[in-house]
């Protein structure tokens, strides 16, 4: 089959990003039962991407077939561990950048980190500022945001 058929038949891909405030304190406990939530739900529904936590705030990316992301966003943007859930950025993706984490952590203090700690610090206040800004984030600071986690993914992926 040419691969512009294969690519047509392909479901489109997209890529969310939320940043919210934790509600709870983030302790290895509350951290735990979301991340064993995810790694059910999310490789059930092809969800890949990275959840970042620190300061009372919390960024998750989620990647994978839009409707799917929609559903997930929706059970997520209700839970009670966090508020002030703002959507940042959902659009389609050419491709993934969290391939094979249903959903990577990365803490600012480094602990379970996929992020190294000196880049998930500057990303989580980064978020924080965005957050406090309210629901009009200036569209350039939510870009760079993007861009700058999907960059240390793939400087921590070529480390290793
Ligand atoms: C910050 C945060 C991130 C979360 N991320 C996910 C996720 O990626 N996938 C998921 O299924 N649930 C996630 N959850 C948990 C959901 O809100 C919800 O508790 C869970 O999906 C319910 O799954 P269950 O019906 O299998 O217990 C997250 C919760 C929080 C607070």
């Amino acid at each position: 089959m040419p691969p512009s058929i294969a690519k047509k038949l392909h479901a489109p891909l997209a890529q969310m990003l939320y940043v919210s405030e934790a509600a709870m304190p983030q302790s290895p406990a509350v951290l735990g039962t979301i991340m064993r939530a995810a790694a059910r739900n999310n490789v059930v529904a092809e969800i890949t991407g990275i959840l970042l936590v620190g300061e009372g705030t919390y960024l998750q990316i989620l990647e994978g077939d839009p409707f799917r992301i929609a559903r997930t966003y929706e059970r997520i943007r209700l839970d009670a561990r966090h508020m002030h859930v703002q959507c940042l950025h959902f659009d389609r993706a050419p491709k993934r950048n969290f391939k094979g984490h249903p959903l990577g952590l990365a803490r600012r203090d480094g602990t379970g980190a996929q992020l190294s700690p000196e880049h998930a610090a500057p990303i989580i206040r980064l978020a924080r500022r965005i957050l406090d800004a309210g629901p009009d984030a200036p569209e350039a600071a939510v870009k760079s945001l993007l861009d700058f986690v999907v960059w240390c993914e793939n400087a921590r992926a070529k480390a290793a």
